[in-house]
């Protein structure tokens, strides 16, 4: 079967050509968790020898990747803004296009004109894996800036994860966590936040049957919105200002196919500036709202 490391990312790229768009990616990383090496280290020693105990790894994560379990579960971990975020089937697999969500946060900070003595709060709804509010950390903690963050789920499991996330990276003091179904705990809040940030569940029901095979080892809860998909961001959406403090920034993931819709809907509120920002292909993924 193989013995080297060459024969080994060979047999797995085979193995993984039908069922994954990554194959000889799926086949690095995983060996790469196997053997505690990088890639760089497998293009210069071709033919080390794995041990008995790494191939047999090896060979049970091959045979879970081939039966369709994403990459991450697999690993247990996924890299988001550059931190290794731990992750299991709980929550979500972070999605690179939610980087722009920091990205945006980050450029708003920049632009703030800040009272010194005063604290920026942050709320993450949704966290998942803790991803946003992680990477949001790591950033903000570069710049001279006083924040707290506050990330919630409806999802005890979820918040779990992203506890051991902001454990991992030491942001423990500087992000809390609340189990709340939206805004259902956030009663002492009002008025309260300076930026909130979400990437809700907004894929519509009827995709759960053609959803790639990957998707289904993903938590419905973080995927899939009633409404054709609007449901969560709509009810979002309807109570987020009582939340936000004057002048306030709130920045939401949207569905690719979701802008124009929610353009009509968001009109309601009468909000002192509504963007819609475009990623690098020009569609319109992210929702931004200041009141
Ligand atoms: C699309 S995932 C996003 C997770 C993470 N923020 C990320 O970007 O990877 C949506 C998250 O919202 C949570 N969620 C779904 N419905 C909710 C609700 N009614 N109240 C609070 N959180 C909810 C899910 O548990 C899930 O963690």
């Amino acid at each position: 079967m193989f013995t080297i490391i060459r024969e080994a990312l060979f047999f797995a790229k085979d193995k993984l050509r039908n069922i994954s768009t990554s194959p000889a990616l799926d086949a690095e990383v995983l060996l790469e968790n196997v053997a505690k090496k990088n890639k760089e280290f497998f293009y210069t020693n071709p033919d080390s020898k794995l041990s008995e105990s790494e191939r047999e790894l090896y060979l049970s994560f091959i045979s879970r990747r081939e039966k369709g379990e994403p990459v991450a579960y697999i690993t247990g971990e996924k890299e988001f803004w550059g931190l290794a975020i731990k992750v299991n089937p709980s929550v979500l697999i972070p999605r690179p296009e939610t980087e722009h969500i920091v990205e945006e946060v980050s450029k708003y900070v920049e632009l703030l004109v800040r009272d010194s003595k005063k604290t920026l709060k942050i709320l993450d709804l949704g966290t998942g894996s803790g991803c946003i509010s992680a990477a949001v950390c790591f950033e903000l903690l570069k710049k001279d800036i006083d924040f707290q963050i506050l990330a919630t789920d409806r999802s005890e499991a979820a918040l779990l994860v992203a506890k051991k996330n902001f454990k991992k990276f030491g942001y423990n003091e500087k992000i809390s966590t609340l189990q709340s179904d939206w805004f259902e705990n956030l009663e002492n809040y009002k008025s309260y936040f300076d930026i909130i940030v979400t990437n809700p569940p907004y894929v519509p029901h009827i995709w759960k049957k053609k959803a790639q095979k990957d998707l289904s080892y993903e938590p419905e809860l973080a995927l899939y919105s009633e409404d054709s998909g609007f449901k969560d961001v709509k009810l979002i959406l309807k109570d987020i200002s009582n939340y936000m403090s004057p002048d306030s920034l709130f920045l939401c993931e949207i569905g690719d196919e979701q802008s124009e819709l929610l353009k009509v809907y968001v009109n309601n509120f009468g909000y002192k500036k509504v963007e819609f920002i475009k990623d690098l292909a020009g569609v319109e993924r992210v929702l931004s709202v200041r009141n």
